[in-house]
């Protein structure tokens, strides 16, 4: 079956010293709980990256990179390869978030390049996508999250869709303290596997983890998480404090 993940996306946040800091307080939560999520995985920035490996070690904790670029290697000023991140000991990147969207004009047309190459160099993809506010008053929201699927994932093979984890995070809802509800959550999840399971058939639908985000938090994570198609979650603001990462890690 699917894992449980909880990552927490720590965005252009924590310099080298609070990473180590940021990485110590979660393993101590975890290591004083019972329970908790089969993966518990930390995004930070490229600079931190070797150094949060350093700091993982002996603990469940993954360490993943927030972007790549979508060429291997070459004259791209102040851009960072896949081969580089991978090197660094880490073996996930975050794709396709809404930030990278807006902010830097990122295209599903792009991404499925960046996917490519990030899967050519073994790392696992967690493939983020969602809707404006704009397109749910208008009804438009599932059609846009599966032109978003299908532009940005559809053209790998069943296998390579393996090491892929999606993360539906509707943009209203990123940074903004509005949550969508446990059934918004549930009934565009089991669309999504639906659109999956269409594509690679049920058996590939089924072993997907797909986690939410937009606005977890401690007091939330619980009843998200308790829905049948939501597998965890990537957590922004509530993943750079070890206290409330560690309880939303902890909510399954
Ligand atoms: P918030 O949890 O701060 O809403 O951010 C969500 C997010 O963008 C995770 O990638």
């Amino acid at each position: 079956m699917r894992n449980n993940i909880v990552a927490g996306n720590w965005k252009m946040h924590k310099d080298l010293k609070e990473t180590k800091e940021l990485i110590e307080g979660i393993k101590k939560g975890l290591n004083n709980s019972e329970k908790g999520t089969s993966r518990v995985i930390v995004a930070t920035s490229f600079v931190s990256l070797t150094t949060a490996v350093d700091a993982i070690k002996e603990s469940i904790i993954e360490v993943a990179a927030q972007n790549i670029h979508q060429e291997n290697a070459g004259a791209f000023t102040g851009e960072v390869a896949a081969s580089m991140v991978k090197s660094s000991g880490v073996g996930v990147v975050i794709l396709g978030h809404s930030e990278r969207r807006t902010y830097f004009g990122e295209s599903n047309a792009l991404l499925s390049k960046k996917v490519k190459q990030a899967l050519a160099n073994d790392l696992e993809v967690i493939f983020c996508f969602g809707e404006l506010l704009e397109h749910r008053k208008e009804n438009k929201h599932f059609s846009i999250v599966e032109e978003q699927l299908k532009e940005g994932l559809f053209n790998l093979s069943a296998q390579d869709f393996g090491n892929i984890v999606l993360a539906y995070e509707p943009v209203w809802a990123i940074g903004t303290g509005e949550t969508a509800t446990p059934e918004q959550a549930q009934e565009m999840h089991a669309f999504i596997r639906n659109v999956l399971a269409k594509k690679y058939g049920e058996e590939v639908a089924n072993t997907i983890s797909i986690l939410y985000g937009g606005s977890v938090k401690p007091n939330n994570a619980k009843e998200i998480f308790s829905k049948p198609d939501v597998d965890g979650g990537l957590i922004g603001g509530a993943s750079l404090q070890a206290e409330d990462f560690v309880a939303i890690a902890n909510s399954f």
